[in-house]
């Protein structure tokens, strides 16, 4: 986007007393004024200079005004554009607005009027510049910001993740179901100097045997019985680019030789085919396998191994970094309230609590699927509370704090402590609390009154 001194007016109307007066009010408050008598001369002036408002008599002599206006807005889709109608003319002027003219305005103009329109026009041009700059900005540390979390362990994999993306260093990022794998290699690849060539994804795991060959390296028409044209293969596809090996580690002898070849040489045929093709890629493997086990039982071989981990990334399971599950939590809140049209404020400290101590065998994906799940059953405006927790996860809730009743302590000091510890417990849910102590609610408001429990 371009930043003038002044914005330019297209002010495009044939020769008059009023045409002149509205200029030099144009000029008087600052705005650049291009004038066109006629259609013609208003469509060079579209085309040689970028223009910021648009000013048109419908019935510019020569030229349809409604014409002038797309063809500004094909230059300049935020154009400020403005007809003016002789009066009796409403329907071409709504037929405008419904094409994108930003306002209509009758003749005698009132110019102030005029004025304001342009500003406003002009204003917002300047915020939709600013809005697609940060959005240009976020871009480009999406990769990174996305990458959630605060914990020891995520910093650890954001720092690993910044020194080694300008280089073509593969990767082996390892790490359980749902931690993130998938989106650590998105976020290398997005921190790279190929960021602008193709990222491109194969799930080693998803492929049969026999198709993975072919699926990586392409083949040759008539390879084999189906291969009835030449394929590319993903190292061609990616080529200058990122390849992505998910679930490396299911991949079989013969076509751990030939990957292995790629990586040395940066070479390889064609299932059926004699040429030697060359290939720059940049390549990153993920696994959920415990790969040093497999190459020791035999099962994956080892120089591979080596030259898949040159960068070995490790992503610690969830349960390990319970720490990032409140900022994850509020997140995700944020991403499915905007997706789904929700308008859940954040979460209650009970559910919270709860969401922290869960194991989460499933990890990140399943920490987001819940909360997906709760967001879009949540209506109005409110936090998620307990009752919104998924069965699965209620169940499993045990007593929680174990109290103290020593003897010696009266029966009102207990009860204030087991009422304390239920409500905590229960994150301020008081029927929930209620039906938990096995009272009704009103005693339990009374109760909370009468030993001042906050
Ligand atoms: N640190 C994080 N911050 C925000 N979102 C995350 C984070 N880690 C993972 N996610 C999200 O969790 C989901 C699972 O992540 P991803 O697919 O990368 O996991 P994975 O390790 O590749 O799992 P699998 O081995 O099952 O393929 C994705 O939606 C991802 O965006
Ligand atoms: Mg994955």
């Amino acid at each position: 986007m371009m930043y003038k001194q002044k914005p330019v007016v297209l002010v495009a109307d044939r020769e008059s007393d009023a045409t002149k007066g509205l200029i030099a009010f144009l000029r008087q408050h600052d705005l650049e004024v291009i004038w066109a008598r006629d259609g013609e001369s208003a469509f060079n002036a579209i085309d040689q200079t970028p223009i910021d408002c648009l000013v048109a008599e419908l019935r510019v002599p020569r030229i349809d005004g409604m014409a002038l206006l797309r063809r500004a807005r094909e230059r300049n889709p935020e154009v400020c554009g403005v007809v003016i109608t002789e009066g009796a003319e409403i329907e071409k002027a709504v037929e405008a607005m419904r094409q994108g003219a930003y306002d209509f305005q009758m003749k005698p103009l009132n110019l102030e009027k005029l004025l304001a329109v342009l500003q406003r026009g002009l204003s917002h041009q300047a915020l939709a510049a600013r809005v697609a700059e940060m959005a240009g900005q976020l871009d480009e540390r999406l990769g990174l910001e996305r990458l959630t979390g605060r914990s020891r362990a995520v910093q650890r994999v954001t720092d690993q993740v910044r020194a080694i993306a300008s280089t073509r260093a593969t990767a082996l990022i390892e790490g359980e179901t749902g931690t993130g794998k998938g989106l650590v290699a998105q976020a290398i690849h997005q921190n790279s100097p190929r960021k602008h060539e193709r990222f491109v994804w194969v799930n080693c795991g998803a492929l049969a045997e026999g198709v993975i060959e072919s699926e990586l390296f392409g083949h040759e028409r008539g390879a084999f019985t189906g291969a009835t044209a030449t394929r590319r293969g993903r190292f061609e596809m990616a080529d200058g680019g990122t390849l992505f090996l998910d679930e490396v580690g299911e991949i079989s002898p013969a076509v751990q030789v030939k990957l292995l070849r790629v990586i040395q040489d940066r070479a390889f045929e064609r299932v059926g085919g004699t040429e030697t093709m060359k290939t720059d890629v940049r390549l990153i493997a993920a696994t959920n396998r415990d790969l040093a086990a497999d190459v020791k039982a035999g099962r994956f071989r080892e120089d591979l191994f080596y030259r898949l981990s040159v960068v070995r990334i490790q992503m610690p399971p969830l349960r390990e970094r319970r720490e990032d599950i409140p900022l994850m939590v509020e997140q995700f809140i944020r991403e499915f309230d905007r997706e789904h049209g929700r308008k859940v404020t954040g979460i209650t400290r009970g559910v919270l609590d709860r969401l922290m101590r869960h194991a989460w065998p499933g990890n990140v994906r399943e920490l987001k699927n819940t909360i997906e799940g709760m967001v879009v059953f949540a209506e109005g405006k409110r936090p998620l509370d307990l009752s919104d927790l998924p069965d699965a996860l209620r169940e499993v809730e045990t007593g929680g704090e174990t109290l103290a009743v020593t003897v010696g302590m009266t029966v009102e000091e207990a009860e204030r402590q087991l009422l304390a510890a239920t409500l905590r417990h229960t994150g301020q849910d008081k029927p929930r609390a209620a039906a938990m102590l096995g009272i009704g609610l009103r005693t339990l408001y009374r109760k909370i009154k009468q030993y001042s429990i906050h």
